[in-house]
């Protein structure tokens, strides 16, 4: 049986500041460069959500789920004051996670293939679940 799956892209505007209180002021600007920048700076963030196509779930509808759960949330805020990323920094690796955490409850029948954030022009991260290689895959 062949799979098709279709992407949608979403954008949103937010501020972040890539720092962790577990690192001296040195070893974060080592670590993070620009990114640690004390004033912050935004990105451009384009979000690509990628879903096994077919069945009862239309794109309508997932337009709504993303722009609710996703780019509400998110739009023209700043990352680091999310109560999600109070714990974890805010690099590209845990927001494409928690983008994906936050919508796949939410698409039946493990409809979720893949979710794509670009951050930069030339950084793109993606997470496609945690691979279990038999049965579900949830989360
Ligand atoms: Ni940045």
């Amino acid at each position: 049986m062949s799979q098709v799956n279709v992407t949608r892209r979403y954008r949103f505007c937010a501020a972040h500041r890539l720092h962790t209180d577990h690192l001296t002021p040195e070893e974060n600007r080592m670590v993070f460069g620009k990114c640690n920048n004390s004033n912050g700076h935004g990105h451009n963030y384009v979000v690509l959500v990628t879903v096994k196509s077919g069945g009862v779930l239309d794109l309508e509808r997932l337009d709504g789920l993303v722009n609710e759960t996703i780019v509400r949330r998110f739009d023209h805020h700043d990352l680091n004051g999310d109560p999600e990323f109070a714990e974890r920094t805010t690099t590209g690796e845990n927001l494409v996670k928690l983008i994906w955490d936050l919508l796949e409850p939410q698409l039946p029948n493990e409809r979720l293939a893949k979710v794509g954030v670009i951050e930069t022009r030339d950084n793109y991260f993606e997470y496609a679940g945690s691979a279990q290689p038999t049965g579900g895959s949830r989360g």
